[in-house]
């Protein structure tokens, strides 16, 4: 029986599986997740949990996720989980366990506050306690997902670098019609570029008899949307990290 995911996810040396960690922040491309979380699973000897803040959970109904992917142990840990799992010295503190779980740590989608407060260093739930306390060597990978206005803002260029700067690998956004009516830069990248990503990444075969996603358009240097032509204009402008 997979790990279960309850109270705490543990490591087992033994399972030799990979353990994907996705971290999901209040950007409307939360309702992705159960998405995600599926097609990382069609992949063999791959396990996730979900972490997630506040407003993340109202993109998606974090219950049924749980429901649907109960064989395999799938939680989404919640801020109320960090409390209600610790009573006294000496019980082990849930940001922690997830980090000693992780083999590898997806934040996808990365919110822009998610993202100011990584660069910043604060830690002030469950989800941003966890990335304060990842060590260097765990692979990590974020995916900014905001408006792009947000997305343009002097702020994230600045964030972005320092993320990269931590470690972090950048996932570029794509350019687009946006959930907000806005259209340009700022949608994260295609949850199907995120799963193949990983499964190309740690090296992860397909499940037998599991049917490949079928992709929205081809990959064309790394850009998954087909963008229109104002989001193309608009993208131009881009973001350019750590002064590249
Ligand atoms: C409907 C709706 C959609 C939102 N979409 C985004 C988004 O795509 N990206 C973003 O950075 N913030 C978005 N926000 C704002 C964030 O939810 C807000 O900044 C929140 O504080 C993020 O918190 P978190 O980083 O702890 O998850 C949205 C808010 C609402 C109400």
């Amino acid at each position: 029986m997979p790990n279960p995911g309850r109270p705490f996810p543990r490591r087992s040396s033994a399972e030799g599986a990979l353990h994907v960690l996705l971290l999901t922040t209040g950007s409307v491309a939360s309702v992705k997740a159960p998405l995600i979380v599926k097609e990382l699973l069609n992949y063999e000897n791959t396990l996730v949990q979900v972490v997630s803040t506040k407003p993340s959970m109202h993109f998606f109904d974090a219950a049924k996720l749980e429901e649907d992917n109960l064989a395999v142990g799938v939680k989404v840990w919640r801020d109320e989980d960090e409390w209600a799992t610790w009573d006294r010295m000496g019980d082990p503190v849930l940001h922690i366990e997830l980090r000693r779980w992780a083999d590898v740590v997806l934040l996808a989608p990365c919110s822009a506050n998610t993202l100011a407060k990584l660069a910043a260093g604060l830690c002030d739930n469950l989800l941003t306690s966890l990335l304060r306390a990842l060590t260097p060597e765990t692979p990590k990978h974020l995916f900014p997902a905001m408006n792009t206005f947000m997305y343009l803002h002097p702020h994230t260029a600045s964030h972005l670098c320092t993320a990269e700067e931590l470690g972090w690998q950048v996932g570029s956004p794509e350019a687009k019609a946006l959930a907000c009516g806005d259209v340009g830069m700022g949608a994260m990248m295609d949850w199907r570029d995120i799963c193949l990503l990983v499964a190309e990444r740690y090296a992860r075969r397909r499940r037998v008899g599991v049917e490949e996603v079928p992709r929205k358009v081809p990959l064309k240097d790394g850009v998954t949307a087909a963008p229109t032509e104002e989001a193309e204009r608009m993208g131009e402008a881009g973001v350019k990290v750590c002064g590249g």
